[in-house]
């Protein structure tokens, strides 16, 4: 497919109907520009914005407020320090998530453009938390399928010791809640509902909820559920983060990297919908 063209109705259900399946989808050799990636992504519905998910200054932004900024380079497009803020907090990527899970409407699909990719590292690894689901005994399925967790970007940036931060950045990360269960609207699947910024179960005790989630998150993370995408310069790939986790790998910080997320949203707040 060219995704620098508009697509008709027939081609986007193809492409719902792929990620209903697959949850990841990889389109080679995509030389897109930022306005043709915005335009491809409103088709799947309404965009995220990037407010309040960073450290970022609006005033310091490369990019369009709808533009994820998953490079390592500053506004100047020079790799970022080593010791900067922006990129200490971004160190965050490489901790298994699904993307917004710290919003109360937490993302849907995120749509990453590999516009200059790193040649040493940067693999980015996608888990299937359905299948991690499936493999979870009755016991198990049975204790999870009604918690909710709180998420907050304070909980994965600390588990880096990232924990530098403002009165106004604490209060911009406030928990929101998460089902720990979630059910495909369209097939009826379930899946886990993991990420790094899950640091507490609603009614545990939080020392009791975080071994849980890291034990349940080893569970969900191993090989056999996991997939490795190599970057080639100009690979568009999409997932659903309803039903996937996805971590960066280490990569070379002096080389520049230039990666660029559009999000779309999810319907709405998932912890007082009901497991159908
Ligand atoms: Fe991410």
């Amino acid at each position: 497919m060219d995704l620098t063209q508009p697509l008709d109705e027939a081609a986007v259900a193809a492409i719902e109907g792929g990620m209903d399946r697959y949850a990841v989808l990889v389109f080679p050799g995509q030389d897109i520009t930022d306005a043709q990636q915005l335009a491809f992504t409103e088709g799947f519905g309404a965009l995220e914005t990037t407010v309040a998910g960073n450290v970022s200054k609006a005033s310091e932004a490369r990019l369009d407020v709808r533009l994820a900024d998953v490079s390592n380079l500053d506004q100047h497009g020079k790799p970022l320090a080593r010791d900067d803020r922006r990129r200490m907090f971004n160190l965050g990527n490489q901790l298994w998530h699904s993307d917004s899970s710290f919003r109360a409407t937490p993302a849907k699909y995120s749509i990453l453009s590999g516009r200059r990719v790193s040649t040493g590292g940067g693999n980015t690894e996608f888990a299937d938390m359905r299948a991690a689901y499936d493999a979870l005994d009755g016991a198990a399925r049975a204790e999870i399928e009604e918690l909710v967790c709180e998420h907050s970007l304070m909980v994965s940036r600390g588990v880096l010791g990232f924990t530098d931060l403002t009165v106004e950045e604490r209060a911009m990360f406030a928990p929101v809640r998460q089902r720990l269960v979630r059910t495909h609207p369209v097939t009826g699947r379930r899946s886990l509902y993991l990420s790094s910024h899950a640091g507490s179960i609603v009614g545990w005790p939080v020392p009791e909820a975080r071994a849980f989630l890291r034990d349940l998150t080893e569970h969900a993370t191993a090989p056999r559920f996991v997939h490795a995408h190599v970057w080639a310069p100009f690979d568009l790939v999409m997932w659903d983060n309803r039903q996937t986790m996805h971590r960066v790998r280490r990569f070379d910080a002096a080389q520049v990297r230039d990666m660029r997320r559009t999000t779309v949203a999810g319907d709405g707040p998932t912890w007082q919908a009901q497991a159908a």
